[in-house]
């Protein structure tokens, strides 16, 4: 063993462990960038599928409507995950021997549930509505990243409840016009549409008295 290590090396371990158990500051600083880090937000996290679903093939390169899918978006507080028959349009015709869809001709003949687990998740006790930032300028991309570009789909936001906050505190600058909602990266180039229909948003938040940094926005 002794081989491996040279004494350079040696020192430098001996030293850090010293500081390891010498300095509570440095402990408190490891624990407090592991607390915010995404091992506790659940941030970047991926899920395992039953059917690896890539969003970069069907939403970025086959162009389809994240609408099609996601129908609640628009409409109510639930985004909705596609029912199996949605997937069936297509692979009905397409794919249809693949072996990854297996799952999805199964679930057509017996008649049950995909069962898809879930990505984003916040606790019971907040309250979160899809279509009060889809009507409202707040594009996919605010929340959920760059989602035409994710081979498999991941956390992209920590979801902290100081997340939140600081986009209701002053939202202005995330939102864009509706036609980019939709977009993958729609901040990358902020158009003059963009900016009057933020600021429009703006005045009619004013107008209603809306305070979305009230306790109540989110806890009701
Ligand atoms: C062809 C159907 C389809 C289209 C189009 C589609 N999605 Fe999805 N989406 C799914 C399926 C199926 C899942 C569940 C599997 C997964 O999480 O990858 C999902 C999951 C998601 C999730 C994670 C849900 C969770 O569990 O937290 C987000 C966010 C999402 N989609 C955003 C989008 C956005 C944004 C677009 C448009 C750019 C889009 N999707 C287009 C089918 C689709
Ligand atoms: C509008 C048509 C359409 C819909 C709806 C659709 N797909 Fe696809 N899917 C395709 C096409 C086209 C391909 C093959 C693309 C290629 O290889 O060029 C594909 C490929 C796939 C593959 C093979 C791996 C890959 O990504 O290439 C899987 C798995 C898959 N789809 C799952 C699903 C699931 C699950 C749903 C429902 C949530 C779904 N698809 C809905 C058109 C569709
Ligand atoms: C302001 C942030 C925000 C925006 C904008 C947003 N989402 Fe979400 N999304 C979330 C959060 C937070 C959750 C988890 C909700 C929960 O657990 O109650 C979620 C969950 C989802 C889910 C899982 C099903 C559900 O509703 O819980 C899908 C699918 C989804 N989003 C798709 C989309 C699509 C597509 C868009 C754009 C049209 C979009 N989201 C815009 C924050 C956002
Ligand atoms: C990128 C900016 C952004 C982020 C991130 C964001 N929001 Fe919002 N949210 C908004 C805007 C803008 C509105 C106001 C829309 C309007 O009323 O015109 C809003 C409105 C809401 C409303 C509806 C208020 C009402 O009175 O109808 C709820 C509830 C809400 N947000 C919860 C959340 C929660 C919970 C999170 C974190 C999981 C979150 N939001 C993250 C921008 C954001
Ligand atoms: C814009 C949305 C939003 C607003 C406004 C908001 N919260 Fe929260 N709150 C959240 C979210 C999201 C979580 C969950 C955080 C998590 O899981 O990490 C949360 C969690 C909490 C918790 C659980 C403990 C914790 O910190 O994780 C408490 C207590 C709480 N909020 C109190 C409040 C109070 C008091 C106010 C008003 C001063 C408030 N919240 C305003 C979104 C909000």
């Amino acid at each position: 063993m002794s081989q491996l290590f040279s004494p350079a090396s040696n020192t430098l371990a001996r030293a850090t462990l010293a500081g390891l158990i010498l300095s509570p500051v440095l402990i408190f600083l490891i624990g407090a960038t592991v607390a915010r880090s995404g091992f506790v937000t659940g941030q970047g996290r991926f899920v395992d599928q039953v059917v690896p679903f890539s969003h970069k093939h069907h939403a970025g390169e086959l162009g389809i409507d994240c609408r099609y899918c996601h129908t609640g978006v628009e409409t109510q507080a639930d985004a909705v995950v596609p029912p199996t028959h949605t997937c069936m349009t297509c692979h009905s015709q397409l794919y249809t021997d693949a072996d990854m869809l297996a799952p999805v001709r199964e679930s057509l003949v017996s008649g049950k549930p995909l069962v898809w687990n879930r990505v984003n998740r916040l606790p019971d006790y907040v309250y979160f509505d899809h279509h009060a930032h889809v009507n409202n300028g707040v594009p996919c991309a605010a929340c959920h990243g760059d989602v035409k570009r994710m081979p498999l789909m991941r956390q992209a936001a920590p979801l902290s409840m100081g997340w939140c906050v600081a986009c209701h505190k002053d939202p202005e600058d995330r939102i864009v016009s509706p036609a980019r909602e939709f977009e993958g990266a729609p901040y990358v180039d902020r158009t003059a549409s963009d900016r009057a229909f933020a600021r429009q948003t703006m005045a009619a938040i004013a107008h209603h008295g809306r305070h979305l940094t009230d306790c109540s926005t989110c806890h009701r």
